[in-house]
């Protein structure tokens, strides 16, 4: 009989229970978030303690499911979560990278920012809050990684290095581009608010792994964002942005997506349901923090909060989908793969 069979199931169910606790957390602190948006008082703090009792039982999940997965007992496999924390991306992703970001700089209009404006004036007020918050975080604040270990992922190489470089200035176009809008709907670049201040302290103290899974969550309810405002905010100029970064943001979730697979393919992470779920709620977490600050110009422009968690979810199952897809074919081409270098283009 073997000996180790009943500590793996014990190690199984204790899994489950801590996939269930940080489920439970999570999904409180997301909506946590629609009783902190509240103008009743007594919603705020029962939206208050719901979200430090999520993220308490969130974190709980989090450090249980972390420890269990560095048990000895776990295997080879598991081990990767170690490894995976000094991988960033395979060469052949590095290189595909590299020239998709050279090439990105091609082509691109500039938004008719004299055009007359055709969108409403209660339109126009709630929108150039969000543009504002916007600029200061897709670009506008420190664009590069400021995780307090950034720098050996940097140091790992003169392609990471520069392959970060080509996607933080991008995301330093987006400011730019954010800019003109709000001089163009009669608004000033902020240099401060909580929510850039909440997501630089998690990118800085969170380590470069959490940094990285931060950007691409964020990059992604990002994309829903500007998909929603190109759909419903009739102005030119606000459309020909919106389609700039969304072209741009399309090629950054594919480079996160191809590096995934790239280290799932080769052992070194994993992509399975424990990794979904954190995943999927971390996601809905970033969602609530964009829904809570920007509903009020989203909703002015047209759109509404079922549109939008419904198109969260859809671009968060097609990049589980998609990373698996893409992990798999690494796999199963091993060296000679191709497919994550040519991770299609939304
Ligand atoms: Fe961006
Ligand atoms: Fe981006």
């Amino acid at each position: 009989m073997d000996i180790t069979q009943p500590i793996l199931t014990a190690r199984k169910a204790a899994l489950a229970v801590a996939v269930i606790t940080f489920g439970v957390g999570a999904t409180g602190m997301g909506m946590s978030f629609l009783f902190l948006a509240s103008t009743h008082h007594l919603d705020v703090i029962a939206g208050a303690a719901g979200f430090v009792g999520g993220s308490v039982l969130a974190a709980a999940g989090l450090l249980a499911g972390a420890v269990l997965s560095r048990s000895p007992l776990a295997g080879a496999n598991i081990s990767g979560e170690l490894r995976r924390a000094s991988a960033f991306a395979p060469p052949r992703v590095v290189d595909h990278w590299l020239a998709h970001f050279r090439r990105n700089r091609q082509h691109r209009p500039e938004p008719a920012w004299d055009a007359p404006v055709t969108l409403a004036p209660d339109v126009v007020r709630p929108l150039v809050k969000s543009l504002e918050q916007f600029q200061l975080g897709d670009g506008g604040g420190p664009a590069c990684l400021i995780a307090w270990n950034a720098e050996r992922l940097r140091a790992r190489g003169a392609g990471t290095r520069a392959l970060v470089d080509l996607w933080f200035a991008e995301e330093r176009e987006h400011a730019r581009l954010l800019g003109a809008a709000v001089a163009r709907f009669g608004g000033h670049c902020i240099r401060g608010h909580w929510s850039f201040t909440a997501f630089c302290l998690v990118r800085k103290y969170g380590g470069v792994r959490l940094e990285l899974t931060v950007l691409l969550l964020t990059e992604i309810v990002s994309t829903v964002y500007y998909r929603l405002l190109r759909r419903h905010g009739a102005d030119v100029a606000l459309r020909s942005m919106c389609r700039l970064i969304l072209r741009d943001e399309a090629g950054h979730i594919a480079f996160h997506r191809a590096r995934l697979a790239g280290a799932v393919g080769a052992g070194r992470a994993r992509c399975g349901t424990w990794w979904e779920t954190r995943f999927r709620a971390l996601g809905l977490a970033a969602a609530t923090m964009l829904w809570v600050n920007h509903a009020p110009a989203l909703c002015a422009a047209g759109a509404n909060r079922a549109e939008f968690y419904r198109e969260v979810w859809i671009e968060l199952s097609r990049f589980v989908r998609r990373v698996r897809r893409e992990a798999r074919e690494w796999a199963e081409d091993g060296a000679q793969a191709t497919n994550p270098l040519h991770a299609s283009q939304r």
